[in-house]
């Protein structure tokens, strides 16, 4: 069986851990999660392991990114089980600070970050990347690792952290890697596992009426069709839809020239559980 890979809680410990890697020599890569490890997650580890030398994960479910009414007090705990798929992987180290570590009394600083973070999850979670930009800013400044890997399945957030790192000088090179689907094209998130029986069988329609337009939008039809038509689609299926839009691939601003890269990003309700989705046209 595969060590399990060492776990601290201590800032003062990641430091003294990321050191000693630098001193060999070594790159190191961070993967920042909130756990509820899946086979998304094992593969952003995987690739952070190709990048560098040594690989950290972190496992922290940042409230401040959840606004009151949201799930932070249900999202899935399983610190355990993610040890052993992280030590699959050979992970050199996991940082699994508490919250009193990451925010301690009195703690008042926030990130906030323009450009990308405007719109789409924005309109429907402000609190999102304020929280995001700021436990990002605090993992990238406490590991200072040279590489770290974000899932494409958060497109924007993706957008955000990568302005985040070079905006502030954080030296942080971000790495995007393409979403890992179940066979029905579901995007892997941990939040499927509040799905029941059925809502997991609707769930890919995200995906289908996504890759419909895109389709048409390689085809010729004007995006603003595709986009109604992939709502539509969604909605005739019970789901609650907060967006579907088709945006500028690089800036996430809305699209003003046929030319432009196209990215398609949708988000839905299907019953108490938020899921989203995107693909490149
Ligand atoms: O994508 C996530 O899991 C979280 O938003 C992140 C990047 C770990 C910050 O808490």
């Amino acid at each position: 069986m595969a060590t399990l890979p060492k776990v601290v809680g201590r800032i003062r410990d990641l430091r003294a851990a990321v050191g000693g890697f630098k001193a060999e020599g070594a790159q190191v890569a961070l993967v920042p999660t909130m756990g509820a490890l899946h086979a998304g997650h094992v593969a952003l580890a995987e690739k952070a392991r190709e990048i560098a030398q040594r690989t950290v994960v972190s496992i922290f479910v940042n409230p401040t990114q959840f606004a009151p009414h949201e799930d932070f007090s249900r999202y899935p705990r399983t610190l355990e089980e993610d040890l052993f798929k992280l030590a699959d992987v050979g992970v050199d180290l996991v940082y699994a600070p508490t919250a009193t570590e990451m925010y301690p009394a009195g703690f008042a600083a926030r990130i906030e970050v323009g450009g990308p973070s405007a719109g789409l999850e924005s309109d429907f979670r402000p609190h999102f990347f304020g929280g995001v930009a700021t436990v990002v800013g605090k993992l990238f400044i406490q590991c200072a690792p040279h590489f770290a890997v974000f899932g494409e399945k958060d497109y924007q957030q993706l957008k955000v952290v990568t302005r985040l790192s070079r905006d502030l000088d954080l030296g942080v090179e971000v790495v995007g890697l393409p979403t890992i689907r179940e066979e029905d094209g579901l995007a892997l998130s941990s939040r499927n596992a509040y799905l029941d029986e059925e809502q997991r069988r609707i769930a890919p329609v995200i995906y289908t009426a996504l890759a419909r337009a895109a389709d048409a939008i390689r085809s010729g039809a004007p995006a603003d069709a595709a986009v109604a038509t992939a709502r539509g689609m969604i909605e005739a299926l019970g789901l609650k839809v907060d967006y579907v839009a088709a945006r500028n691939a690089d800036t996430l601003a809305p699209l003003k020239d046929r030319g432009e890269p196209v990215r398609l990003l949708a988000a839905a309700w299907l019953g108490d559980t938020r899921l989203i989705d995107n693909i490149p046209v």
